[in-house]
């Protein structure tokens, strides 16, 4: 089969570079108006002084901004109630969000929600469509889920033990303010996960079986070799600006529709790792970081012409001699020893803690979602061994 015919339109104005982000109060001012909702994590933006250096300026720009702090990793639904409550009591016209994709999906999923007068998990459970969606703008501080620059939105409920995504067309940040520095502050874990997000998009999207899509591939590699070389240089050196800049061009491109444009993937371990963040609280690339070689393992045989080139092009791996049946052990130990010695991260569930994996519960409920045909073709029983051999 050959591509996929397809519309390329991304709207996010993605400024790019060392201290752009002085450039925040300019940017709201023009693309959200002056009355704002800025949204953030935790701690670590107060910690390390990116909130006070955006409030004042935007104070400095004539924006007003009410804060909502607290957004956790794998964000709940309770915040975008809190956030969609306060953006209608007082009226306000955008929503800025300074994180990682946790704050970022939780602000577009706020700027939706601020429309409907209902629950905002019923967006998530698809039963309503906002009428519209409120601009949104962000400061990216994580190089990972693409969310600055894409129109996805990914919230749990820990009421239902989902986690579900949403997408809507003008959920795009009307800009996203891309400064690799705001990225040396992080702990190497989230380097690590982000890097493994990274690079668990382009998977995604690069083992199907279509032809002619030489184009897709080639961006594909180099985007994953380039997270192969940089991620290890920025786990060395947390301010080594170069690496952090190529992770931070990479997260972006990796998840804009440009590598999946004419070659969409079915997203099948994106599924499974929403699963085990719903239910085991895993963060986001450290469930990918466990699911996607176990997956690997078991699909290879089947698309042996893509992961020769996966081996070959990607990991300088020779896979002459190699029999169909050895793909998949070798994909999975390549991919496995690279995550494990080189970012020092887990890659089974054991490791982060979870004794009693709730398999049936987990392949029960992504199938309440997703049909098999929807997750590569794999049956329940497939999908069953995928999780138990990441015990
Ligand atoms: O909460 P604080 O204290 O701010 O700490 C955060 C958080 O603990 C910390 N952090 C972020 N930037 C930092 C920093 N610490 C120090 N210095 C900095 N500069 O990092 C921790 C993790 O943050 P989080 O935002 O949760 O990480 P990530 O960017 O990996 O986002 C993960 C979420 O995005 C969803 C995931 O499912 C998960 O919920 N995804 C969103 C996608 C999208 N919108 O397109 C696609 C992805 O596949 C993914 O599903
Ligand atoms: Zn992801």
């Amino acid at each position: 089969m050959p591509m996929k015919d397809f519309i390329f339109h991304n709207p996010a104005r993605l400024v790019f570079g060392r201290g752009k982000t002085r450039d925040v109060g300019e940017l709201t001012s023009a693309h959200l108006g002056e009355k704002v909702l800025l949204v953030l994590g935790r701690q670590s933006a107060k910690k390390n002084g990116l909130s006070a250096l955006i409030t004042n300026n935007l104070a400095h720009h004539g924006v007003v901004a009410e804060e909502l702090w607290g957004v956790a990793p794998n964000p709940s639904i309770q915040s975008v109630r809190e956030g969609a409550l306060t953006v209608r009591e007082k009226g306000l016209t955008g929503v800025l969000a300074v994180g990682g994709g946790s704050v970022i999906d939780c602000a577009k999923a706020i700027a939706a929600a601020a429309w409907h007068d209902g629950d905002p998990w019923e967006l998530f459970e698809k039963k309503i469509k906002p009428p519209n969606v409120l601009p949104i703008g962000c400061v990216l501080t994580l190089a990972a889920t693409g969310s600055e620059a894409n129109g996805n939105s990914v919230i749990s409920n820990p009421a239902t033990e989902q986690k579900l995504a949403w997408y809507h067309p003008d959920a795009y940040p009307a800009f996203s303010i891309l400064d690799p520095e705001l990225t040396f502050t992080l702990p190497p874990e989230q380097t690590a996960y982000g890097a493994v997000d990274i690079l668990s998009h382009v998977y995604e999207q690069f083992f199907h079986d279509l032809q002619g899509t030489d184009i897709q591939d080639g961006m594909a590699i180099t985007l994953m070799r380039s997270v192969i070389e940089n991620a290890p240089l920025a786990l060395a050196r947390t301010d080594d600006y170069n690496a952090r800049a190529s992770l931070m061009w990479a997260s972006t491109l990796a998840l804009n529709g440009l590598i999946g444009a004419g070659a969409v993937g079915d997203w099948t371990c994106h599924m499974l790792e929403h699963e085990l963040s719903a239910k085991h609280g895993l963060a986001h690339g450290a469930g990918l970081a466990v699911i996607f070689p176990s997956w690997m393992r078991h699909v290879a045989a089947r698309k042996e012409k893509r992961f020769r080139l996966f081996l070959e092009r990607v990991w300088d791996v020779s896979t002459q001699g190699v029999t169909t049946e050895q793909l998949g052990p070798l994909a999975y130990d390549t991919v496995v020893q690279f995550y494990r010695h080189r970012l020092s991260i887990g890659v089974s569930m054991k490791e982060y803690g979870v004794d009693n994996p709730r398999v049936e519960d987990m392949v029960n409920s992504v199938l309440t979602y997703r049909t098999e045909a929807n997750l590569g073709g794999l049956n329940r029983d497939e999908l069953k061994k995928i999780f138990q051999d990441v015990m």
